[in-house]
């Protein structure tokens, strides 16, 4: 079944062909990244407004590079929520016309479990084999640092949050405190190469939770730089820097570690998936892979940062049972998951 996938939660505007929730025909991102560059963060009416712009051009792209007209879709999902909701409104209302248009199935889909189903994407042949459940899912993202339990497919029981910063915003904070761009989890990947381990920060493990926070660490972190910088010696120094957001990514990516393996174990899970934007780290990747005996599910780098194929996988396992929605759908901006 070949499904289309609108994402437009937050600043891509992204559209995308897959095959049975597994085989991507076409995967475009079309990225606002410089557009909001320069506020240092997202404007919310800006990214919609850019939406608006790039649908068209984007569906006309992804129908293009998959090789697929409009008549041989044969689903339009689009993500209902979690988001911004002017974004949220112009995906849902462009993929209400298009499945009027060409009398497809229409169903809305969790952002959250879309980056959860970014996992049995590729872009081969569908694997002989699915993980076996229950999976303990982390879903590490922009606004998320959710832990979920999947005991079958599109069946979550929410765990732990965050309790205030989420991971990718902690990320773009602490990149912000460093000097270095956004967003900030890649500049602060790539400023922490080569770091010989000089600094460290605190690791907020929260016990007897599966809860999240990192706000306290984003804190000491700019502690620790407005200590830097009132002593007179010590200007912007790279090498503090790089120390600095070395410290910073290895603290996030060992309680990440550390409470999803713990978690994992509690309720004796055969695998692990890792989604979301943060998910990209390559820190946390490999920490992942070296600590975990169960296998660990974490999607190519560009599949974990928002995209349109995620929503068709998703949406692909749901229509497999039936489900789909009427098209008066209203988008819900705190959609939760579980
Ligand atoms: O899932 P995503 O693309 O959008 C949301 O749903 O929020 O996640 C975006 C977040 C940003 O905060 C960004 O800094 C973070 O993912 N991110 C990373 C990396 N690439 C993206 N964080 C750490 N390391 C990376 N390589
Ligand atoms: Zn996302």
């Amino acid at each position: 079944m070949k499904v289309l996938g609108i994402e437009t939660s937050c600043d891509e505007t992204a559209i995308a062909v897959v095959e049975d929730g597994c085989r991507i025909l076409s995967n475009v991102v079309a990225s606002q990244v410089d557009l909001h560059t320069r506020y240092g963060g997202i404007v919310p009416e800006v990214a919609s407004r850019q939406h608006i712009l790039a649908l068209v051009p984007t569906l006309r792209e992804t129908l293009k590079q998959g090789q697929v007209s409009l008549p041989q879709v044969e689903a339009v999902a689009v993500t209902q929520g979690p988001g911004l909701a002017g974004s949220l409104l112009t995906g849902v209302n462009f993929a209400k016309c298009l499945s009027l248009a060409i009398q497809a199935p229409f169903i809305g889909i969790n952002h959250l479990e879309g980056h959860i189903y970014a996992a049995w994407l590729q872009e081969g042949p569908p694997p002989d084999q699915e993980p076996g459940f229950p999976l303990m899912c982390l879903i590490a993202s922009g606004g998320h640092t959710d832990l979920v339990l999947m005991r079958g497919h599109g069946e979550y029981t929410l765990l732990g949050r965050t309790r205030d910063d989420a991971a990718g915003e902690a990320f773009d904070k602490a990149a912000r405190v460093l000097g270095l761009g956004f967003p900030g989890g890649p500049y602060i990947q790539q400023a922490a190469e080569g770091a010989q381990g000089l600094e460290s920060l605190p690791k907020p493990l929260l016990k007897d939770t599966l809860d999240f926070s990192f706000s306290g660490l984003k804190t000491a972190l700019l502690r620790r730089v407005q200590a830097q910088r009132k002593d007179p010696n010590n200007g912007q120094d790279p090498r503090q820097v790089t120390e600095l957001a070395f410290a910073f990514q290895e603290s996030l990516a060992q309680v990440m570690v550390e409470k999803t393996l713990g978690a994992s174990r509690q309720h004796s899970c055969r695998g692990i998936i890792v989604g979301g934007g943060v998910a990209a780290n390559a820190r946390l990747r490999q920490l992942f892979r070296e600590r975990s005996r169960i296998p660990v599910l974490i999607p190519q780098p560009s599949l974990c940062t928002d995209n349109g194929a995620m929503i068709a996988g998703a949406a692909f396992f749901r229509l497999r049972k039936g489900e789909r929605h009427d098209l008066d759908l209203d988008l819900d901006p705190g959609l939760r998951l579980g």
